[in-house]
């Protein structure tokens, strides 16, 4: 669809506080600047000005914060069904299990795609709403080829980063025969999935997955032009964070139980760490020390994991309070993990900065600075939301 603001200019103007995530062009690690315009032609930032520049279109921003748009980099918003039981379990004392998944599986399963495009469509707008302006989504509800592919058909209406994730757990039909799951995996699945999908990923964990069933998934996907994620070390260490970065993953998610051996091995690659703490949040797992995986140097990502079992959220702002709170974040880390490093984690150099060429995606807050973020836990302190200068997440707070 062609922009209402095709070949024209857009400036956001009177921004009180700019966060542009380059060091270079202001102040501190996240490079802020103050009162400021920024200019937007094609979608893309052509230049920050001082308040008051001119052009075709000007947008207010009444002296708030403007920050990058939120780019996450792990989601799985195509499914049908509720697992709030399951949930209220867990707060109660029961374990998190990853056969939880087979439930959900079911559910989408027995949806249409009408349906499933409903719901996909209404959890694409509520994380617009949290300023969210890129997501990746992954399949792995759906577990057989036709399934998958209609999962991931639904997916790109949404995202160009669609990932297949086929691994996520051994369907009932399947019990017992892994290994035959994983060869259907490599073939006949994958070979559905492939044309709708960027990304390959694999649920790397005692009870879904070995790495050698991870490796040759990956590798499987990798041989038709897929880029490798992988869900890994989530319920207890494990090989996962090696096998992302022996095989140049973009990615390896979750992270939240890591060895010296896996932080070296990650800060020694170009794979991000992903972490998931609102995961973390809801099956009761330990937090990551994030402080280590930074001072060891590697790139980090704060992503929501939408989905229904370990993670129904699409609140950023949740994450990266639980990521200062209980990681050992400061509040700049977690807000560039939040935003450039999901970037890095689906390789869009473009995104989660606001800088002259780069993509003009980004979120208005009712606050004069980022750190309201965590400062207001729990509050929806999104103004809008613009996704290459165009609003997509419309809602003004409440009460102004
Ligand atoms: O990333 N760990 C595997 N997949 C999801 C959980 C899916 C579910 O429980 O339905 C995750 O946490």
């Amino acid at each position: 669809m062609t922009s209402p603001d095709a070949g024209r200019s857009v400036v956001v103007d009177d921004i009180g506080l700019l966060v542009t995530n380059e060091p270079a062009l202001g102040d501190g690690p996240l490079g802020v600047r103050r009162n400021v315009a920024l200019v937007i032609v094609d979608g893309d930032v052509i230049s920050i000005e001082p308040a008051g520049a001119i052009a075709d279109r000007r947008i207010d921003a009444g002296g708030r914060c403007v920050i990058p748009g939120f780019v996450d980099s792990h989601t799985h918003l195509v499914f049908a069904g509720d697992r709030g039981d399951e949930f209220a379990a867990r707060m109660a004392g029961a374990p998190y299990r990853a056969g939880g998944i087979r439930t959900t599986v079911d559910a989408t399963r027995g949806a249409s795609d009408d349906e499933l495009r409903t719901l996909t469509s209404a959890r694409r707008a509520e994380a617009a709403r949290a300023g969210i302006t890129t997501v990746e989504i992954k399949s792995g509800y759906g577990l057989t080829a036709s399934h998958e592919a209609r999962c991931l058909h639904v997916a790109q209406d949404f995202t160009a980063h669609t990932t297949f994730l086929g691994a996520h757990v051994v369907p009932a039909e399947f019990e017992g025969r892994t290994d035959d799951y994983v060869h259907h995996v490599c073939t006949e699945m994958l070979a559905a999935a492939a044309p709708h999908a960027r990304w390959i990923d694999a649920f790397c964990e005692v009870g879904a997955f070995d790495v050698d069933q991870c490796r040759a998934v990956l590798q499987a996907g990798m041989a038709r032009g897929l880029g490798g994620r992988l869900h890994a070390n989530q319920l207890g260490h494990g090989p996962g964070v090696q096998l992302a970065v022996e095989l140049g993953c973009a990615s390896a998610d979750h992270c939240t139980y890591l060895d010296d051996d896996d932080i070296d091995a990650l800060a020694s690659s170009d794979t991000v760490a992903t972490f998931l703490p609102a995961a973390d949040f809801s099956t009761r797992q330990p937090y990551p020390d994030a402080r280590r995986v930074l001072e060891a140097g590697a790139t980090i990502a704060i992503a929501t994991n939408c989905n229904p079992g370990s993670s129904y959220t699409t609140s950023m702002a949740f994450c990266i309070a639980l990521a200062v709170r209980d990681m050992r974040m400061t509040i700049e880390e977690a807000i560039q993990a939040a935003t450039l490093g999901g970037a890095a984690a689906l390789r869009r150099p473009d995104l989660g900065r606001l800088a002259p060429g780069a993509r003009a995606d980004l979120v208005l807050l009712d606050a004069p600075s980022y750190a309201h973020l965590v400062y207001r836990p729990g509050v929806p302190l999104v103004h809008r939301t613009l996704a290459g200068g165009v609003v997509i997440g419309g809602l003004d707070h409440v009460g102004h």
